[in-house]
């Protein structure tokens, strides 16, 4: 093991010193050469972290292969942090393509129908859909390696909660959700062939029949979160019971239809719930239900830039001085 520690650390050296040498004669040029080759054959040899089921592939999105900052350095972290994980980032032409070979009959009669924001939500489920891994938005930031998440090994599908608790329907309105407990999709988690996400693609098809033009309800949360609440009910023995006796009386406001920090499932898939403090680290968040500041998975950076200003709720509005 020494030995092994010892030899990693002189290679590493080596590479070092090719990086750095100002003068190389072509001696040195060819050696370098067949080291940066050994290397990157070596990255190659993937380890696979995570439960089993989830292979360890980053999926992100952007126009080009060009990050700008501070997308670049949120990017970084996912690689740096998971450094025997695959990571790919995709551009334009590639989720143009993705939907045409991988959905071919559902989504890609419809692609141009969609804005550029409800192509990459589009992208988001497909992309898990068809090959399984990470997808994080381009201003999602890694908080800590995957390795360390403590996720149960069996988990084949990781959500979040976007809030502590489901708001009254009055309140879902003034802060502009799409629903009352809404799962946030800037960061989702998924072995390949889930059926969750092929039914979220299956109701995008249907809300375009139905000439739904709200993105939120087409193809953002609203419908990704009606996918999850379907699951959780078909996947919980008392689930109706419990609406209807929330719909008689609703309690209190730090209510959960389905406690996090939990993994959900009688059949063979299983979904890991998390707490919203995982993946919404917005100081809203732990001050609204103290239970929910849970260490967290990701940072959110809310960059938002595909809202516009009638998406933006009055104090977002104040704040830009609108
Ligand atoms: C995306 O990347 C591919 C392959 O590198 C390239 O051919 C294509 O032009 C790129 N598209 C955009 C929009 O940058």
């Amino acid at each position: 093991m020494e030995f092994r520690k010892a030899a990693r650390l002189l290679r590493l050296l080596a590479l070092f010193a090719c990086v750095h040498s100002q003068e190389r004669t072509s001696n040195d040029a060819a050696e370098c050469t067949a080291l940066f080759q050994a290397h990157k054959h070596r990255a190659r040899r993937r380890t696979h972290v995570g439960p089993q089921s989830i292979p360890c592939i980053i999926h992100q999105t952007w126009k080009t292969h060009q990050l700008n900052q501070p997308q670049g350095s949120y990017a970084d972290s996912w690689k740096e942090m998971n450094p025997t994980c695959e990571y790919k980032l995709w551009n334009d032409t590639e989720i143009t393509e993705l939907a045409q070979s991988k959905s071919p009959d559902l989504l890609w009669p419809i692609w141009e129908g969609f804005t550029p924001v409800e192509k990459a939500d589009v992208f988001r489920y497909l992309v898990l859909w068809a090959f399984g891994g990470y997808y994080a938005d381009a201003d999602v930031e890694c908080a800590r390696p995957i390795k360390t998440w403590e996720v149960p090994e069996e988990t084949d599908m990781i959500v979040g909660y976007e809030f502590g608790h489901r708001f009254p329907e009055w309140q879902r309105a003034e802060i502009k959700f799409g629903r009352t407990e809404q799962f946030q999709q800037w960061f989702i988690v998924s072995a390949p062939q889930n059926p969750l996400l092929l039914r979220v693609l299956h109701m995008i098809r249907r809300r375009f029949a139905w000439k739904i033009q709200s993105t939120l309800d087409l193809t953002g949360p609203g419908v990704f979160s009606d996918a999850v609440h379907e699951f959780l009910e078909d996947n919980s023995e008392d689930a109706v019971q419990k609406e209807i006796g929330f719909r008689q009386s609703p309690p209190g406001a730090h209510y959960l239809s389905f406690p996090s920090e939990k993994l959900y499932g009688l059949g063979t898939w299983k979904l890991w719930v998390c707490a919203a403090g995982r993946v919404n680290s917005s100081p809203q968040v732990a001050r609204d239900d103290p239970e929910e500041g849970k260490a967290p998975l990701i940072i959110h950076h809310f960059l938002g830039s595909w809202k516009t200003d009638k998406d933006r709720t009055p104090a977002e509005l104040a704040k830009m001085g609108k």
